[in-house]
């Protein structure tokens, strides 16, 4: 009887794998390294002292998918493998529909057919659009403005409607706010391919060194000072969620939504200096133009999954700093 993690070698995935296996969980873990490397599995392996069965396969390769099926009992699926980034899906909205929705079909496909009916799916805080109030509730009207956003809402859709169909299924649906940080270990982490997106590697990055400043997108949002304010959520935090989502759909059928995030909003300008004080190091800064398509404040009410999964996010900034650098030096 094992969890399949779809994207076990990612970032969240792997996290999430190494608070699996403390919890002596037996994983089966499927990538097609498409943003992610081998080596990462070993790292699991080394922080853990577990070993777990990987597959490297696409989950757009059907026959490969259901001889993973075929080869194990897989009992929960949780399912993170999928394309991620905004900008990308923008300029490739063929290939992040094909890869995201396309693969969450086939893999639901095959599980219907092994009987498998427990999955729990990263959707993102992103479907929450441009939301008029916060914090934001599990409740709050939906909508997206790029591609990549689009497949997490679709996914969604569908996931619910399988529901509908198959009331044996018990499906979670876990919406993330702004996962980062890395494992105190400072093995495992996010160091993406090519120029980061997203704000603390890129961070890291002018710290180190590798770039001469961070472009901060506007300082003239209305917020505390003018810069964007995200709810920012350490990755152990995020991946200790799963495992109480794994619980959750073992016990109860249905389809659940969860907010994962801290319930705190973080500005631009306070992480730079929360990373700067705690790591004692410079990171330079410029303010440039707003970027398209951002909002100013984005933070989670996260009490319904306190109360119903008994999870909350207990990782400070500063444990997101020091972690994140800690990875980025080893
Ligand atoms: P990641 O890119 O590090 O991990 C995704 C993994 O899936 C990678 O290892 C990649 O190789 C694999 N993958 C992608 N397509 C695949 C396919 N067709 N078949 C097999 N493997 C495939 O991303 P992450 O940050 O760990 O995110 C995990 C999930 O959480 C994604 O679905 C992402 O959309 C979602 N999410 C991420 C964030 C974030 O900011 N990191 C926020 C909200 C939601
Ligand atoms: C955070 C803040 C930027 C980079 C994205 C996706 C979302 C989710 C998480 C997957 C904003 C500012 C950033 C930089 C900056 N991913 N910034 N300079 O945009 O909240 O969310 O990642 O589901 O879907 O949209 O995260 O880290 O890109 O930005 O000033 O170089 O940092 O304007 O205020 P975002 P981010």
């Amino acid at each position: 009887m094992a969890i399949l993690v779809t994207g076990g070698a990612g970032y969240i995935g792997s996290h999430t794998c190494v608070e699996l296996l403390e919890k002596e969980e037996e994983l089966v873990v499927v990538d097609n390294f498409s943003n992610s490397k081998p080596e990462v599995l070993e790292k699991i392996k080394e922080i853990t002292h577990k070993n777990f069965k990987f597959y490297e396969a696409d989950l757009l390769d059907k026959e490969k998918i259901e001889k993973i099926f075929k080869e194990n009992q897989i009992n929960e699926v949780i399912h993170f493998a999928g394309l991620k980034a905004v900008g990308e899906s923008v300029q490739k909205p063929i290939e992040y529909y094909h890869n995201n929705v396309t693969g969450t079909l086939i893999l639901l496909e095959v599980m219907k057919k092994y009987k498998c009916k427990k999955i729990v799916f990263s959707s993102s805080a992103t479907v929450y659009g441009a939301p008029k109030t916060v914090p934001i509730k599990e409740d709050f009207p939906l909508s997206t403005t790029n591609p990549y956003g689009s497949t997490k809402l679709m996914i969604e859709q569908i996931l619910k409607d399988v529901y509908v169909a198959d009331n044996e299924f018990s499906i979670i649906l876990l919406r993330y706010f702004n996962p980062i940080g890395a494992h105190e270990s400072g093995k495992l982490g996010e160091d993406p391919n090519g120029i980061p997106n997203n704000l603390m590697p890129y961070i890291a990055r002018v710290a180190k060194g590798q770039y001469s400043e961070l472009k901060v997108f506007g300082n003239d949002y209305n917020t505390i000072d003018g810069t964007g304010v995200r709810d920012y959520i350490h990755v152990v935090d995020l991946s200790l969620g799963h495992v109480k989502a794994i619980e959750k759909v073992r016990k109860d059928k249905g389809v659940e939504v969860y907010n994962l995030g801290t319930g705190k909003g973080v500005s631009v300008l306070e992480l730079v200096k929360t990373f700067e004080k705690v790591n004692n190091v410079k990171v330079n800064y410029k303010i440039v133009g707003r970027r398209p398509g951002d909002i100013d404040i984005c933070y989670a009410d996260p009490t319904k999954a306190e109360n119903e999964l008994g999870w909350k996010a207990t990782r400070t900034i500063e444990d997101m700093c020091r972690d994140t650098w800690k990875f980025i030096n080893q």
